[in-house]
């Protein structure tokens, strides 16, 4: 995580808006901004990172699949950079499904292993949200935050361990309700204007159909991926979700019947990080001391697209 943190006293400041309001109906307390940082670099700490965890170092990756929503190029991809910094000598490539990232990756990487394309693959989710933020639209940036997780995924004979199931899926016919344009579209190519209005570049959501969206589609996801596997909710350790909204996390608890405990929540220290989120929660998970071997977790994740998706893992 980077260092600035940016609290709802200071947001305050920028919009009409208060920490009662933030809290009440999002959850979220504070978030960190990579002041002065790349996308990259934020994610090759997480990488650094997750290899010391692993006990490995870089020669061992076949293969290392960086997911954002907020590169700092079109060309070269972040993996690039990352693979170089890292001094791995590997496939690179860069995945963008915005907030479900790290679900999509995770199935890629679990896909490359199981068909024996590659043995080691690292998946690095590394977003700097506050650089697409609209400081003066109260209602996307009080949500959003900058971070970075990684995890690695390694090849074993042991059938009951790794990614069990996956479901992905998506309705671009809501793509409209959160988007970010890329490059914009002209009837005169030649006008510089658009090209130089950083707020074209923000992120647009409409709150209330993205609550709609994640209403149906979370629970569908973790239905699916909880029914390949073979498995119930009640044979589940730990739920964990992009932190999106507090609410959301309310509906999973109340829909599978699950204690909230059993759901993994940071967003009140991070916001939404978009597809850093699931990742960051594992990471401290881990520090914490949570996660044990032969536990059984789900996590899931939804966004722009508007994509869906989850997968079930057994340490
Ligand atoms: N502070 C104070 N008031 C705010 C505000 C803020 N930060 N943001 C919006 N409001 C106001 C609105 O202007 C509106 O005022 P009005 O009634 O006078 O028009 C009122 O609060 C209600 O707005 P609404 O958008 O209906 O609020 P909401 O209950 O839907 O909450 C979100 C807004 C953004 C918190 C909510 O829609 C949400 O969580 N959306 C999904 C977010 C998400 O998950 N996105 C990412 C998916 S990856």
């Amino acid at each position: 995580m980077p260092e600035f943190v940016l609290t709802n006293d200071i947001l305050e400041q920028l919009v009409d808006t208060n920490d009662e309001w933030i809290v009440k109906r999002t959850g979220i307390r504070e978030r960190r901004i990579a002041k002065g940082m790349h996308t990259w670099e934020l994610g090759l700490r997480a990488a650094e990172r997750a290899l010391e965890d692993a006990g490995l170092t870089a020669d061992a990756l076949d293969m290392i699949i960086v997911t954002t929503c907020s590169p700092d190029f079109f060309s070269p991809i972040e993996a690039s950079v990352i693979q170089d910094k890292l001094g791995a000598k590997c496939a690179a490539m860069d995945m963008n499904t915005c907030c479900s990232g790290f679900v999509y990756a995770s199935d890629v990487a679990d896909s490359f292993i199981k068909c024996g394309k590659a043995k080691t693959v690292m998946v690095i989710s590394a977003e700097t949200l506050s650089r697409v933020t609209d400081y003066t639209d109260r209602g996307t940036c009080v949500l959003l935050g900058d971070g970075a997780g990684a995890a690695i995924y390694t090849a074993t004979e042991e059938t009951d361990k790794g990614i069990l199931s996956s479901f992905l899926s998506s309705d671009g016919s809501g793509a409209e309700y959160l988007y970010m344009e890329a490059l914009p579209v002209e009837q005169e190519p030649l006008s510089a204007e658009r090209f130089c209005d950083p707020k074209a570049r923000f992120l647009k959501m409409a709150g209330a159909p993205v609550v709609r969206f994640t209403a149906w589609a979370v629970p569908k996801a973790i239905d699916e991926a909880l029914h390949r596997a073979g498995l119930t909710a009640a044979e589940i350790d730990w739920v964990v979700p992009h932190q999106a909204n507090l609410r959301i996390l309310d509906v999973i608890a109340k829909k599978y019947n699950l204690p909230k405990e059993k759901i993994y929540v940071n967003l009140d220290r991070f916001g939404n990080t978009s597809s850093a989120s699931i990742p960051l929660a594992l990471a401290e998970m881990r520090q914490n001391g949570l996660l044990h071997e032969g536990q059984t977790l789900v996590c899931t994740g939804f966004g722009g697209g508007l994509t869906y998706g989850a997968f079930v893992i057994r340490l």
